[in-house]
């Protein structure tokens, strides 16, 4: 393959990529599945330490999974192994984040201050959005902020090779706010649980998934000649 070639390619397949939040519910074919997580074990990591765990839960536990955690979203049953505050975003980034939400809550028709539809809302997303499969993203039960930038590299090298199978997906930070539930539920002992990527066969159809949230331009550093490019911090 050509240089250019390789460009055509990595474009189209980067910019594929987009979070959806309504599938179809045909399953993802076995051996897809293994072509699919055989090529995210490319992603690179710390000195080759490749620290993730996934585990990939599909049928009877998947629909068992979504119940545990609708039940703990019930009875308000929250815990995370990686704390979370809501001050975390600041500044441009709280604002990024308002206007992502606007975007995604107006596609649904759910107002700013519809605290219950925001609420229900959350409840479709224990249930994956439809998805027939979800990955649950674990680490060592040692690992903080470093390892988790190993599992950001694989999860998005993930997220391309189901890009480039025709499988839509989904991270979702939320299912992190239900670690203890994830664990008993799945039987996974002596692991964090960092985060959650739904995925199948996009439903065309929804609204929802016709949403494009944009991203910040490429910025000139002010004074310097000649100028290294960046986004704004
Ligand atoms: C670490 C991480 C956590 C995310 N958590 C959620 C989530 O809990 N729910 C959700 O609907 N989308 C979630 N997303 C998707 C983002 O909202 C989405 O990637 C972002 O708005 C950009 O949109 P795009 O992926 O469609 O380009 C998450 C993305 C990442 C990388």
């Amino acid at each position: 393959m050509t240089t250019s070639d390789l460009l055509d390619h990595a474009e189209a397949l980067i910019r594929e990529r987009r979070a959806v939040r309504a599938y179809r519910p045909d399953p993802v074919p076995e051996a897809t599945l293994r072509a699919v997580f055989s090529l995210a074990t490319a992603a690179p990591s710390n000195a080759n330490t490749q620290p993730w765990h996934v585990e990939v839960v599909s049928g009877a536990a998947r629909d068992r999974l979504s119940a545990d955690l609708l039940a703990a979203h019930a009875a308000n049953r929250i815990s995370t192994d990686f704390p979370y505050d809501d001050g975390l975003y600041q500044g441009v980034h709280a604002r990024r984040r308002v206007e992502a939400g606007r975007t995604m809550y107006g596609a649904l028709e759910i107002a700013r201050d519809d605290v219950e539809g925001r609420r229900a809302y959350d409840a479709e997303s224990l249930g994956f959005y439809g998805a027939p499969h979800v990955a649950l993203l674990f680490t060592p039960v040692n690992a903080e902020a470093r390892v988790a930038a190993d599992i950001g590299m694989y999860s998005q090298t993930l997220l391309l090779a189901l890009t480039a199978h025709g499988i839509a997906s989904c991270p979702q930070g939320l299912l992190g706010f239900y670690a203890s539930t994830i664990r008993e539920s799945l039987g996974v002992r002596d692991r964090k649980v960092l985060f959650g990527v739904s995925f199948g066969y996009a439903d065309d159809t929804a609204p929802i998934n016709r949403i494009t949230i944009p991203r910040a331009p490429l910025e000139r550093r002010p004074g310097s000649t000649p100028s290294p490019t960046r986004t704004r911090p």
